[in-house]
């Protein structure tokens, strides 16, 4: 895979006429029309989306694990600078973190150090596969604070509330963006911090298809769907920005 030049595998979104559902195929998702209504709209599928939209971006269609290799290609080191987004999320020992779409484990291990033996990292994914390939990872490395999650399409799953939650070029694939943000509002700590990892839709230079990028601003749109407050955007990375909301406090709980 290679979100640059395509192999991912090409889903068929099915649209029923009838309107009581849409089924993007391949992932077996059904989302009831009422749902789809309220936050998403249905239009014209691209090659790399799905033909489901929120907040007007089209979602596009997950990396499936045939496209592993590329998480684990040595030039990445200076194309995404992982040192520099691990400086930049300033974890604490103990920590709880939750690398949601964690593929190969590229940043699980990396976060896995930096919160020691006292913290954990669930590593999140869709794709059982991955899972697999993630544990591979951190045996081959000694790491053994690193948790594989199966989670959902609209939901994680994670077991345990977290102090932070990442998405390292992710979040453009959810295709229940809406549900999944709520779940993972749900399990963050008082405070607690979400981080978007996400290759700068506002810069032509990058050279990543158009729907595997998110701009700024449109990551700040749809997160005035949830209870997030922007914290910061940092663009020391040569190609993404890493962008940093945290919990609002709930008011019913003051
Ligand atoms: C481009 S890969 C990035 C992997 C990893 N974050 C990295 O940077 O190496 C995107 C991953 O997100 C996963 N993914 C997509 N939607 C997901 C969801 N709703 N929940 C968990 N994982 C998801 C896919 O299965 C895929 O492995």
């Amino acid at each position: 895979m290679n979100c640059g030049n395509s192999v991912f595998t090409v889903f068929s979104a099915v649209l029923f006429a009838a309107g009581i559902s849409v089924s993007i195929a391949a992932d077996s998702i059904t989302t009831s029309k009422a749902a789809v209504e309220s936050h998403y709209k249905l239009g014209p599928r691209t090659a790399d989306g799905i033909g489901k939209f929120f907040f007007g971006r089209e979602i596009a269609h997950f990396m499936t694990h045939h496209g592993a290799p590329w998480l684990e290609r040595p030039e990445r080191e200076q194309e995404e600078r992982p040192d520099l987004v691990i400086k930049a999320l300033a974890l604490k020992e103990g920590d709880r973190v939750a690398d949601i779409g964690c593929g190969t484990g590229y940043f699980s291990w990396r976060m896995a150090q930096a919160v020691g033996n006292k913290g954990t990292v669930y590593g999140v994914e869709i794709q059982k596969e991955m899972l697999a390939l993630l544990a591979q990872q951190m045996q081959k490395r000694g790491i053994t604070n690193v948790k594989g999650v199966l989670g959902g399409t609209a939901d994680p799953k994670l077991p345990v509330l977290v102090d932070l939650v990442i998405m390292v070029d992710v979040y453009h694939e959810f295709d229940q963006p809406f549900e999944m943000m709520q779940a993972v509002c749900k399990q963050l700590k008082p405070g607690g911090r979400v981080v978007f990892v996400e290759y700068r839709g506002e810069d032509p230079e990058v050279p990543i298809k158009l729907l595997h990028k998110m701009t700024e601003a449109q990551v700040r749109k749809e997160m005035t769907s949830q209870p997030l407050e922007h914290v910061a955007t940092i663009k020391t990375l040569p190609r993404q920005h890493i962008i940093i909301f945290k919990k609002k406090p709930d008011p019913a709980r003051n």
